[in-house]
């Protein structure tokens, strides 16, 4: 089942387009610009080159499933946040769901659910992510939410938590997201869940399964 990787050229995407390459999980990486193609092809990964703000509907080609993670960052406005965490979230469902795709597995937020909970700063970034996982639980798209805690650098430890009790703090590696997305993907019968990840001791097994 070969997966449509949206928000492949970033921090989580790269780690784990390199953890799919190398298990054999066929995988079609969606970047923005020709210039990022050529770390993929390095390494073999087929790249399709789109943009979430313009028409990107022929990416899906040849794909059953898609990872979504990207994501405006903290360095641009609210005007993007709305266009690429929000619409282009929206958007790639409406396109998975109306080519029949298998699965959507949406990398959220940790809290998603509760934006007004959030330090007010960070609120339109949790209400962007609230609706997309709302849009995607309708959509009528087998999913898997994913919501990481607040990302960190921090070498990945292949272990999990899924409560901040449980983890004593809010952190998640990039690595762990990255490690945690192989597990989804080749978990193929895993559909319509949502966890809440962060780093800790438990096998991706236990707590996802
Ligand atoms: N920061 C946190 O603490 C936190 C916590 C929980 C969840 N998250 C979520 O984690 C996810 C990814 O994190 P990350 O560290 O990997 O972020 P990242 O390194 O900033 O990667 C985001 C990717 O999205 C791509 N992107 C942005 N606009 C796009 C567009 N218009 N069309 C296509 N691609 C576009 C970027 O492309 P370029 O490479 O071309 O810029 C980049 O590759 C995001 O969904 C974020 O909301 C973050």
């Amino acid at each position: 089942m070969t997966t449509l990787v949206i928000g492949a050229n970033g921090q989580i995407g790269k780690q784990f387009c390199q953890r799919a390459k190398k298990a054999g999980e066929p995988i079609k990486a969606m970047v923005r610009r020709e210039e990022q193609a050529g770390w993929f092809a390095e390494r073999g990964i087929d790249t399709v080159v789109a943009d979430l703000e313009g028409d990107f509907s022929h990416a899906f080609e040849g794909c059953e499933q898609v990872v979504f993670s990207a994501g405006s960052g903290p360095d641009t406005g609210p005007d993007k946040t709305l266009m690429i965490d929000l619409y282009g979230a929206i958007r790639a469902a409406d396109i998975a769901a109306e080519k029949g795709l298998k699965r959507f597995i949406m990398v959220s937020a940790m809290r998603a659910e509760d934006p007004m909970a959030a330090p007010e700063k960070l609120r339109p970034y949790m209400a962007a992510k609230f609706a997309a996982d709302a849009h995607l639980r309708l959509s009528g798209l087998p999913y898997v939410i994913l919501k990481p805690g607040r990302l960190s650098d921090d070498a990945a430890t292949e272990r999990f938590a899924e409560s901040v009790d449980e983890a004593g703090n809010n952190q998640m590696s990039r690595g762990n997201v990255a490690s945690a997305l192989l597990y989804v993907v080749q978990y193929a019968a895993l559909a319509d869940t949502e966890f809440t990840l962060l780093d800790g001791t438990r096998s991706a097994a236990e707590v996802m399964a």
